[in-house]
């Protein structure tokens, strides 16, 4: 049965300027904000409950933006296109709004800020109390499954409580997020919604993601799965100084994660074991301080004693360090420095933490994300190609594309 709801008086209970469709963390923002200036918006969301991915981000605890967050630490086609937006809400414009409901950021490493004392539960409840303040709806359940374009707007197919149900609305603004983790609701809406217009779309891809490895080398990562490395991974885009952890299938930890979102399949990359130190010279000390040391006995001051075991296969480490011949010491030092790695995959949507593409940027106008082509559309968030490093920069990004919207609808 399909129910004719008119978004202009809903139930009879109000009148609503835009249908926010994702209750994710630029819907709620959004929502929020739109609340501030006396705008009514109703957000559609699929999942039982609003922000599912907020809930589970930072291992639950929420990195809610970053302190040094800029377009430096952000991929997409147009490396200028979020300017706008991050002038119009900047960090400290994060900070103050989270301070404002009780949220205190700690800086925790690398400028990433997480609630002092609370968790991403809180940070959750300072948007769904916000909305019931400001008698903003939030109606879960809703899938959306169609959109489609009438005289003076869209109307909008939904199904919730097995009715399909509809709304028309002048103002649409899709906040759908990307395809990571599929069992908690992600969908391709946007995508679809986009093809179906003919936008523009950046190829999608999963990003901040492990990376596999199988075939003869399998087994070597595997043993090794649960230990992990300060390192710097690179390739010929960029590098970053961060842990790497290993797993019985592969590589992991936030300095695998970053490089993911850089990575092609079939492309190699090198990682430096010992980064901002110098193996051949430590070496060298240690054959003048005790020649007799063995390899081994150095490399356990420096990793886990897997790892050296691990490294036995590459390199003399049952040598005592005087008797390393100049070759052996170039073997180990290029082996530390520049260990190359080529990976197989990559661990999919399933364990990505973003996807990288979207919307094509060219098909929004930067200042209002309002799409040129479908007057009254507007999208933020993760649907948009603009992916952020590891760090809460996707949250900072979705929080400012979700104020700006809510300043232009
Ligand atoms: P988001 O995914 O938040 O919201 C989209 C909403 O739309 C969802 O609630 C979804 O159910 C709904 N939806 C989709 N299709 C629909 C449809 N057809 N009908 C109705 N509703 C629909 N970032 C960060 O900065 N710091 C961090 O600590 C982390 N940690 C982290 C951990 C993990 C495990 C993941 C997977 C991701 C992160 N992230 C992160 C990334 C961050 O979660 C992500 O960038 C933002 O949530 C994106 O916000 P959006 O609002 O765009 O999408």
């Amino acid at each position: 049965m399909l129910i004719l709801h008119k978004n202009n008086n809903i139930n009879g209970l109000m009148d609503a300027d835009a249908i926010i469709i994702g209750g994710g963390a630029c819907g709620l923002m959004c929502a929020v904000q739109a609340g501030f200036l006396g705008k009514k918006v109703i957000i559609l969301e699929k999942a039982p409950q609003p922000g599912a991915k907020i809930l589970i981000s930072g291992g639950g605890r929420c990195n809610f933006t970053n302190l040094f967050a800029s377009d430096e630490q952000f991929i997409s086609q147009n490396k200028h296109f979020l300017k706008s937006a991050f002038m119009q809400w900047t960090v400290e414009d994060t900070i103050s709004f989270f301070e404002t409901y009780g949220i205190t950021g700690k800086e925790k490493t690398l400028g990433q800020l997480f609630p002092e004392g609370k968790n991403a539960k809180d940070v959750v409840s300072v948007f769904t109390d916000l909305c019931r303040d400001l008698d903003q709806q939030i109606r879960c359940d809703a899938n959306i499954t169609e959109v489609n374009k009438t005289g003076q707007g869209y109307q909008v197919i939904y199904e919730k409580g097995g009715k399909t149900l509809q709304l028309e609305t002048a103002k649409l603004v899709i906040a759908t997020g990307g395809l990571p983790i599929p069992k908690m609701g992600a969908t391709d809406f946007a995508l679809r919604f986009a093809k179906k217009h003919s936008l523009n779309i950046v190829e999608t891809a999963p990003a901040l993601v492990p990376l596999t490895i199988t075939g003869k080398d399998e087994s070597w990562y595997a043993q090794l799965s649960g230990n992990a490395v300060f390192c710097e991974v690179s390739n010929e885009k960029i590098s970053f100084e961060e842990n790497l952890l290993f797993t019985h299938w592969g590589l992991s930890g936030p300095a695998v994660l970053q490089i993911s979102s850089y990575w092609r399949p079939g492309e190699v990359i090198n990682i430096d074991l010992l980064p901002r130190q110098n193996m051949t010279a430590l070496i060298n000390e240690e054959r003048n301080n005790n020649g007799k040391t063995l390899l081994s006995t150095l490399f356990n001051r420096l990793y886990t004693r897997k790892f050296t075991e691990a490294m036995g296969k590459f390199l003399p480490v049952d040598k005592p360090v005087a008797a390393l011949t100049k070759a052996e010491i170039e073997l180990v030092h290029h082996t530390i420095h520049l260990f190359k790695v080529k990976p197989a995959g990559d661990k999919g949507y399933d364990k990505a933490e973003v996807m990288r593409g979207g919307i094509h940027t060219n098909e929004l106008s930067s200042k209002t994300l309002a799409c040129k082509k479908l007057p009254g559309v507007y999208f933020g968030g993760e649907c948009v190609d603009v992916t952020g490093w590891l760090g809460g920069y996707n949250f900072q990004w979705a929080w400012a594309s979700g104020y700006v919207i809510a300043q232009n609808i």
